[in-house]
């Protein structure tokens, strides 16, 4: 058996009132089409077939994942999207129909319909509904057998108090569904080719259908407005926030986190407020991190104390650092353990050892710090010519004073002392005291200026 996944991706999405494809608006930062490619990846399938008509280029100029496209030039109902999609099917291929703006299908519920497929049984993902106004709903005999399904706009009085509705997602066996819809027609009250006919078509030939309901129901929720994208949005954060404390994780605000990648935290880290995860990041066991910070694909080892409104990028952070507040990691900042880096601190390319700390106000960049180096406040690398970056290369145990500027490219050789507010053009040997000084100069009774009145104005 070889699964397939079709995904129903050409409407226009009138609502979200954007330029963009209804499918690309992003859950977590992922185009909500993706999530369900992955989610179907995840089941094993063996090709995917996105059926796209508005915005295609689009759409396939943003979706990252591999699978085939087929156009629906003009949008004549599902039955007729899906139609669309057959040529790329096996007749012997199991098919699972889902749709590219119901992102949060969990797989596990997907997979139930794909196992009861057979050549003679459907499998359809139905929900009970208090307010089913709008769905198809789900006719039943007296015996409770799927006899097909109705829509809205076409459904007598007595079938719109049926609260069982579809949800659209189906699966079924690809030769079954192309003869099937071969005989759906468009003779109904919105002239569409209905996908939901296939099933009454179906058990007139006696085949019958089962029915699975989802675990929880935003798992089949649609998104037609940047509303509904919003509280899928809170979902699906709350989700991932529940799964972090499960797994023994201590969030100061389960509904205060964004994950927008894939997060693991280890036991006993703590996570203040209002942090926004992106990317891969890894945090080791009992980590702190304050409020407002910003971590995008980084690893931070166990016991580092990273404080409010840190911003961490491409970086790796070694065991007990203290790391902010107000930091910034860039890209290429490796930190070893137990290293400092204070408010106002900017890390770009740079390798700092063991136990340096660099408290306060100062930029490090294309630069390889060795151990138990002191930076002073206002210290900064002059790395860049307007050309070109050069490296500095600061040794173990070295103490650079405040307000210094070390022109690169330059060495501090092992242990030096540089002065504070010196300005370093050419390479410190170790053990050397290096700076440079203007001589002070002073004026004796100096007439210090006076604020003028308002009336001399
Ligand atoms: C459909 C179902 C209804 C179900 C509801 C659940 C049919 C006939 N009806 O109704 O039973 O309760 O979904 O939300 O299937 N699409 C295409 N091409 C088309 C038409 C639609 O790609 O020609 C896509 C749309 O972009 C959308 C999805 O299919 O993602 C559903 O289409 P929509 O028109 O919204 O169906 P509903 O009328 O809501
Ligand atoms: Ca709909």
């Amino acid at each position: 058996m070889s699964l397939k996944v079709v995904i129903l991706a050409a409407g226009k999405g009138t609502r979200m009132k954007s330029a963009m494809p209804k499918v690309l608006h992003r859950v977590a930062h992922k185009p909500m089409v993706e999530h369900v490619i992955d989610a179907a990846a995840s089941l094993g399938a063996s090709g995917t077939v996105l059926v796209i008509g508005h915005g295609a280029d689009q759409v396939r100029a943003t979706v990252s994942r591999q699978v085939d496209y087929v156009e629906q030039t003009e949008q004549l109902g599902t039955g007729h999207a899906v139609q669309q999609a057959m040529p790329m099917l096996d007749a012997d291929d199991t098919v699972l129909v889902a749709y590219g703006d119901v992102p949060l299908t969990k797989p596990e519920t997907l997979g139930k319909l794909v196992d009861d497929v057979s050549a003679s049984n459907l499998a359809l993902l139905t929900v009970v509904m208090d307010e089913p106004h709008g769905y198809g709903r789900i006719v039943r005999d007296t015996g409770g057998k799927v006899l097909g399904i109705v829509e809205q706009k076409d459904a007598t009085g007595e079938q719109l108090k049926i609260n069982e509705v579809n949800t659209g997602i189906l699966a079924a066996k690809a030769s079954v569904l192309g003869e099937l819809l071969g005989k759906i027609d468009n003779n109904n009250v919105q002239q569409e080719y209905y996908l939901t006919d296939i099933f009454e078509l179906a058990v007139g030939q006696g085949m019958t259908v089962t029915t699975h309901n989802p675990d929880y129901e935003w798992e089949t929720a649609g998104v037609n407005s940047r509303l509904q994208l919003a509280e899928l949005e809170r979902i699906y954060q709350r989700n991932q926030a529940d799964d972090l404390m499960t797994a023994g994780v201590t969030l100061r605000d389960p509904n205060r986190i964004d994950i927008r990648g894939k997060l693991t935290v280890g036991q006993d880290s703590i996570i203040d407020v209002n942090c926004i995860f992106e990317g891969v990041v890894n945090i080791a066991e009992n980590v702190t991190i304050g409020s407002n910070c910003l971590i995008s694909n980084a690893t931070i080892e166990a016991g580092t104390v990273i404080k409010a409104n840190t911003v961490i990028e491409d970086s790796i952070v070694g065991e007990n650092c203290t790391i902010g507040p107000f930091a910034r990691l860039r890209p290429g900042a490796e930190l070893a353990e137990d290293a400092h880096i204070g408010n106002f601190v900017e890390i770009k390319k740079s390798t700092i050892a063991k136990g340096s700390k660099v408290n306060h106000l100062s930029y490090v960049g294309d630069s390889t710090v060795g151990a138990g180096v002191n930076i002073g406040a206002g210290t900064i690398t002059c790395n860049y010519d307007g050309a070109n970056k050069h490296q500095t290369v600061i040794e173990d145990g070295v103490f650079i004073g405040s307000c210094t500027q070390l022109v690169a490219p330059v060495v501090i050789g092992e242990n030096a002392v540089v002065g504070a507010g010196s300005t370093i053009t050419k390479a410190v040997d170790a053990n050397q005291l290096a700076f440079t000084r203007a001589a002070v100069k002073t004026v004796d009774n100096w007439p210090r200026p006076v604020k003028k009145q308002k009336s001399e104005k």
